[in-house]
């Protein structure tokens, strides 16, 4: 049995250096085959990510859900969806995974509720004015006869955020119709998510994943949008630091950690989430949107460990998650970065260079100071899928008018078994995305068998990570910022950790030599013994003296 890696004084706490398993519960395993993933499917497939070597499990919403926004429209937070399990088997997959050394996050939607939750169901069934609408933000509307929505925001998904009911008022929702955005300024709302917080962590839950962590709070007259106003009416305002910091003190007491989704350009005001009595951790977005480019590739290492710094807040690093296209297709594109607004359909893609790159990068970013994030399939390279478009269920897509391609591309059930129906997915009807006809050429036992596959790649860079104290966080250490950059030519990224560990990738467009080493740890593709770093690989080394 795998151990919890202890947190006493002689180590730095788990979550400093994590490596983090995103489980996209739909799209894991499914154990009762009838075409969706479920919690079944995960605790079957607890052995694998113990072989794989992470330190815990993120699972998206697995709350009860109708689903209008992959479940990031929760109707209850008490309650398991039963498309999923219930409650009694979270308890146990929470309990089972621990016992195997794993620990579990899960995922609360603060921004906004499903339209079928109790609340809002209540605030429909309501009066305008009443104290149930209180709890959401409903307007009248603007023009002769309130036909006009009440401002000019437009949804995270496009168009306008508001939908009219019956009796002429009109909901805000800055995701889909099906996702009211509740309203912070009320007691009550923060009184039932630190309920929910308290519910999850008596669950043995190790932490939390706060969605949309920045846009919680409005300004309350929710007025237009005007570009450049500071501050902006609805994300990151101040009021949120409040919030974080009566949540940080409920996850103080059951030693629980939070990672924020804060999508924010500004350094300073990114960190400010991360100051010590606020959030643990937020996720890395500009270096997931980094394109495969030598120099923006070394300034996004070098700011994220300058913004965290200042906070003691160790970095995190992420290469994709069910929102964004997968790692293997984005670096086989002209476009590397990560873009939503660029996203359409037919983008010309080179999966061989794709798939090179994305092997580099894994060893690039699991050899970085902090924690990482592994988003599932990631693993097994997997590409971004092209969804039938009569099949795309995201709201994403459906609310472009259909030049979105959405996000399923990258949420389509996993391969497990190259010879069984469905990948090994463990469904017995069609799952409820489509996967490609060459899914199974990627199934999981394969590549568990093959040395030169992606699986073998992750499967021995985290254990490696794991056992060499060179990739660890030291204690005491605020910053967990032990990278020293080594002099390269251009195009060539090459830093030391402690212990004497090197990583070196080659973005030169040739072979180049590889640092003074003393031993060759691990690469990304195999060396042809000119001792050269082929262009577009990695290398961990370890040198000495
Ligand atoms: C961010 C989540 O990652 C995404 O999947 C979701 O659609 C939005 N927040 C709205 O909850």
């Amino acid at each position: 049995m795998a151990a919890i890696r202890p947190t006493e004084a002689t180590t730095a706490p788990w979550w400093r250096d994590a490596a983090i398993y995103q489980v996209y519960v739909r799209s894991f395993a499914d154990g009762d085959g009838d075409g969706t993933g479920d919690l079944a499917g995960v605790r079957a497939r607890l052995p694998y990510l113990v072989e794989l070597g992470v330190d815990a499990l993120w699972f998206t919403p697995w709350y009860l859900s109708p689903l209008a926004d992959g479940g990031y429209d929760v109707a209850d937070y008490r309650v398991i969806d039963p498309a999923f399990g219930h409650l009694a088997e979270a308890e146990k997959l929470i309990a089972e995974a621990r016992e195997l050394g794993i620990r579990t996050i899960v995922d609360i939607v603060p921004n906004h509720v499903s339209d079928r939750h109790g609340w809002f169901r209540a605030a429909l069934a309501a009066a305008p004015g009443s104290p149930e609408r209180e709890l959401f933000h409903f307007r009248e509307g603007r023009g002769e006869n309130g036909e006009i929505p009440p401002n000019d925001w437009v949804s995270e998904f496009g168009g306008t955020p508001w939908t009219r009911i019956d009796d002429g008022q009109w909901y805000l929702h800055l995701f889909a119709q099906g996702q009211p955005d509740l309203n912070w300024a009320h007691p009550a709302v923060r009184q039932e998510h630190e309920d929910v917080l308290r519910f999850w962590f008596e669950r043995g839950v190790a932490g939390v994943r706060i969605d949309s962590a920045a846009l919680l709070a409005k300004d309350p007259a929710l007025p237009d949008f005007v570009k450049g106003t500071d501050p902006h009416p609805y994300v990151d305002r101040d009021e949120l630091h409040d919030i974080y910091r009566s949540w940080r003190a409920i996850a103080d007491r059951y030693d629980g950690i939070f990672v924020g989704e804060v999508w924010l350009p500004d350094s300073e005001r990114f960190a400010r989430y991360l100051r010590p009595d606020e959030l643990h951790t937020a996720f890395n977005f500009n270096f997931l949107a980094c394109p495969w480019d030598p120099g923006l590739l070394r300034s996004a290492i070098d700011d994220t460990l300058a913004e965290h710094a200042p906070v003691g807040a160790p970095a995190t690093w992420v290469l994709c998650n069910h929102d964004v296209t997968r790692t293997v297709t984005r670096y086989g594109r002209e476009e590397t970065g990560f873009d939503f607004a660029a996203k359409v359909f037919g983008t010309p893609t080179d999966l061989e260079l794709g798939t090179r790159r994305a092997r580099a990068a894994a060893l690039l970013s699991l050899a970085l100071p902090g924690a990482v994030y592994l988003y599932q399939g990631e693993e097994l390279g997997l590409p971004e899928a092209d969804i039938p478009r009569d099949r795309i269920e995201d709201p994403m897509h459906l609310r472009s008018g259909g030049v979105d391609p959405g996000r399923d591309g990258c949420r389509v059930p996993l391969p497990w078994s190259a010879d069984e129906p469905y990948a090994g997915f463990g469904s017995t009807v069609e799952p409820w995305l489509p996967q490609p006809a060459a899914w199974a050429s990627y199934a999981a036992d394969e590549q568990g068998t093959d040395p030169g596959s992606m699986l073998t790649l992750y499967r021995e860079a985290l254990r490696l990570r794991r056992a060499e104290p060179g990739f660890a966080a030291t204690p005491g250490e605020t910053s967990d910022g032990r990278l020293n950059w080594l002099p390269s030519a251009p195009g060539i990224l090459a830093f030391t950790r402690t212990h004497g560990l090197i990583c070196v990738v080659n973005l030169s467009g040739s072979p180049a030599p590889l640092p003074e080493h003393d031993e060759i740890l691990l690469t990304s593709v195999p060396l042809d013994g000119s001792g050269l770093l082929p262009d577009d690989t990695a290398a961990w080394l370890r040198r000495k003296r």
